[in-house]
């Protein structure tokens, strides 16, 4: 074992989970309904995704989905972060609503509460539906409305069986990576559009807040932000002030406006984009929540770059430092010390780590196990750090492994995989890999210390 976890700092009621987003998963693209989405547009955008890969079969959970509850029973979880696809709900984005659609969740909802598992429902995991692009996105303020009403329909159908929310799932990746990096869809690389669509998927997330909570009173409602500590590559004074135009860019913008600070000046200097602010937007975005999401895969080592895109500072690539299969540092300490500044600095009162994970390329052995010690690794350094954040005060009441299933990892296909579960894409046959062994053995000890002490 890599790092001893000290799995009694972890409260009583911890919730262990393993994480997945509708198209990454579902498949089912143009069945019962469901209308196309922006990544649908741009996954079959030639020469957007690794080896043109794309979401029409996935993992076909939309089918095999009591296999996959089946999956989690076997892992022992208490928990299931999922989210909703939009097009499959509201498919023309506004107005009617696509009863077929809403089945299927209210199906997936019933299986995990017969088998004990509590679901976690992440409203936004960037599936956009197209016609709403069409009509220019999240740059514009209808798109934040009408996110809002089918926040409302979801949470009206299924409020009464579901308690935990998320309304969007890493915006960053929505707004910086889809509309200024053109990475991710819908491909633009805009600042303009980036900046208002920052904007509007906030002022989103605050209106689908309180949506939901007209809907489901009692609801537990969060946002869910992709973040990592950003550091100097050197001491450079030029460096050191780089580093805090990309912890602009990466946490703050994300972190202050919902904690009531508004955006960062520095930031919309940075940016020069007037926002599309209207009265009583901030009040909006910054809505109470009852929780915060972590997603963390890696830190960040930054150097000036002043004539490079905003915010003018790159990171590094630091030799002789352990990576995962996305070439991504692999760096523990950055999960504690992101639950510490969401602690500290935040003062938030609960926390879940909504994602953490790790891709390499794994292979079913002839045996027929798959064998992923570099996964497992990465679990443990990851968990201990957790459970160190949790002495050191961190208000964190769970834990997601990012993924349950090896799963379309958007630009890169599938060629990433991510599951502590394997899939076969041709045979669609799972395995659970000896990480999700580990995984499961921590869950079980975890709960046999806390009932041994109860
Ligand atoms: O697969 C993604 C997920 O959709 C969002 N968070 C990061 C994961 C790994 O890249």
């Amino acid at each position: 074992m890599s790092a001893p976890i000290d799995l009694a700092a972890l409260p009583h009621d911890f919730l262990w989970g393993t994480a997945t987003s509708a198209y990454q998963i579902e498949g089912a693209v143009d069945e019962d309904g469901r209308a196309p989405s922006i990544w649908d547009t741009f996954s079959h955008t030639p020469g957007k995704i690794d080896n043109d890969d794309h979401g029409d079969t996935a993992c076909d959970h939309y089918h095999r989905w009591p296999q996959d509850v089946a999956l989690m029973r076997q892992l022992g979880v208490g928990a299931y972060r999922l989210s909703i696809a939009w097009p499959r709900v509201v498919p023309d984005g506004a107005g009617p609503v696509n009863a077929k659609g809403l089945d299927f969740y209210d199906r997936l909802i019933d299986g995990l509460l017969a088998a004990g598992i509590t679901p976690s429902v992440t409203l936004y995991h960037w599936d956009l539906p197209q016609v709403l692009q069409d009509r220019g996105g999240w740059p514009e303020r209808e798109t934040a409305e009408h996110f809002a009403a089918y926040a409302s329909v979801v949470a009206e159908r299924l409020g009464d069986r579901v308690s935990h929310w998320a309304t969007l799932n890493e915006p960053l990746c929505s707004a910086w990576i889809g509309h200024l990096e053109g990475r991710m869809a819908p491909g633009l690389t805009d600042l303009t559009a980036a900046v208002r669509a920052s904007y509007h998927l906030l002022l989103g997330h605050g209106l689908a807040t309180q949506a939901v909570r007209a809907a489901a009173p009692g609801a537990q409602i969060g946002i869910v932000n992709n973040l990592s500590p950003v550091h100097a590559a050197t001491d450079h004074p030029e460096d050191r002030a780089a580093a805090r135009r990309v912890d602009g860019h990466v946490n703050r913008w994300w972190l202050d406006p919902v904690h009531g600070r508004g955006f960062p000046g520095d930031m919309r200097e940075v940016y020069g984009v007037d926002l599309p602010e209207q009265p009583g937007d901030l009040a909006t975005i910054a809505a109470p929540l009852d929780w915060l999401g972590l997603n963390y895969y890696f830190p960040a080592y930054v150097v000036d770059d002043p004539n490079g895109p905003v915010p003018h500072g790159r990171s590094v690539r630091r030799e002789d430092v352990p990576r995962t299969g996305m070439d991504w540092e692999i760096e523990a300490e950055g999960i504690e010390s992101l639950l510490m500044r969401l602690t500290d600095e935040y003062g938030a009162r609960k926390i879940y780590v909504t994602e953490n994970g790790s891709s390499f390329p794994d292979a079913v052995q002839p045996d027929g196990a798959v064998d992923d010690p570099e996964r497992t690794d990465y679990l443990e350094r990851h968990l201990a750090a957790c459970a160190s954040a949790v002495r050191r005060g961190a208000p964190l009441a769970g834990y997601f492994a990012w993924s349950l299933l090896d799963n379309f990892e958007w630009a890169y296909g599938y060629d990433k995989r991510f599951g502590l579960v394997h899939v076969d894409y041709r045979t669609q046959a799972r395995t659970i890999k000896a990480s999700g062994h580990r995984y499961a053995d921590l869950v079980r000890a975890h709960r046999a210390l806390h009932s041994r002490a109860a």
